[in-house]
């Protein structure tokens, strides 16, 4: 005993054993609402390691269905697909992201074929990917992306990514109108059942670095006249607001973990589900912190995604999916 008397509440007594911890934990994570991003590469003969992403490849289509299967196997939820035409097919209005034969539809297609309906397949509907000069949008005379011949474009590449074998298409080019848009283009064409998950608090973020070497983009400049400044933070519920009323099924914001406030107020407006992407540069920084010892990769890993689900995102789209789902033991 001491002289003092004792606290008048004891916290740590929730705490004393694994069980008593288990028993009061107020987030859990399931690999069910992991979404593991992949790349598909055209004109590769076997999977390119990413540098900026240690343990990442860019996919041929075999390697990449047998990674979704993996995924599918360890319980995650989804898979994200993202495509990286030769740099031949690259034009200025990345006509490549059209073509139902095109690297990222096509491997739609494939994926489809072979999963059916035993995952969510997402696909990323940008321009970036297949532009050859980089942005997510056309570029007008004067060197602008114009919103809304972009809009056109988009609309189209939905259908075609709908008619490739996408559950859910992901509007990522941060075009004010493109959920509205892509709604409307599926519905005329019959897709009624295809979801829309808008990118709808999308920050210009340096933490995007490493996925410019994983589609091996070519974009000079920055994306800050359409991504939002990472100042900003009411901003993210107006663009929530107008994704909401333009017919998003789900909203995410993007990144993660250095946005967790955006994330929780989003989620806290939000009346359909809220994803959250932990981008390549969180990836990227925990890879190097590991590989130099520094950190417990395990550990970040779980924390991180507890984090970002604790903040308020009911899914995660994580480089770490199928790893965590297996540290989760799923
Ligand atoms: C745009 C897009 C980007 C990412 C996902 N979709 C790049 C960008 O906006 O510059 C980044 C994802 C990541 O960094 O992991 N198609």
């Amino acid at each position: 005993m001491t002289a003092y008397p004792g606290p008048p509440e004891r916290p740590r007594r929730l705490r004393g054993t694994p069980a008593l911890r288990r028993l009061v934990s107020q987030t859990r994570l399931h690999p069910a609402e992991l979404v593991l991003p992949v790349f598909v590469r055209d004109g590769i003969t076997g999977p390119e390691p990413i540098g900026s992403m240690p343990g990442v490849v860019q996919h041929t289509p075999t390697s990449l269905v047998a990674a979704a299967r993996e995924a599918v196997e360890a319980g995650v939820g989804g898979i994200m697909v993202f495509g990286v035409p030769r740099a031949q097919d690259k034009d200025a209005v990345g006509s490549v992201g059209l073509d139902p034969d095109g690297v990222l539809n096509a491997a739609l297609r494939t994926l489809r074929t072979e999963l059916g309906d035993d995952t969510v397949i997402m696909s990323d509907l940008c321009l970036d990917e297949f532009t050859d000069h980089g942005h997510c949008g056309l570029v007008d005379d004067a060197g602008r992306v114009d919103n809304d011949s972009t809009l056109e474009v988009y609309a189209r590449m939905a259908v075609a990514q709908a008619e490739a074998g996408a559950h859910v298409v992901g509007p990522s080019g941060m075009m004010d109108g493109q959920v509205r848009v892509v709604r409307q283009a599926l519905d005329a064409a019959g897709h009624q059942d295809i979801s829309v998950l808008a990118y709808t608090a999308k920050y210009a973020s340096g933490f995007y670095g490493p996925f410019r070497e994983a589609v091996a983009s070519t974009l000079q400049g920055d994306r800050a006249t359409y991504q939002q400044d990472p100042a900003n933070r009411a901003e993210s519920l107006r663009e929530l607001r107008l994704d909401l009323e333009e017919g998003a099924d789900m909203v995410m914001v993007k990144p993660a973990l250095p946005y967790l406030d955006v994330l929780s107020d989003v989620a806290a407006q939000s009346d359909v589900p809220v994803a959250a992407y932990q981008v390549s540069g969180e990836y990227a920084m925990i890879e190097a912190a590991a590989s130099q010892g520094l950190l417990d990769r395990d550990r970040m890993v779980i924390e991180t995604l507890t984090s970002i689900r604790r903040a308020g995102a009911q899914v995660v789209l994580t480089y770490y999916a199928t790893t965590a789902a297996r540290l989760l033991g799923g």
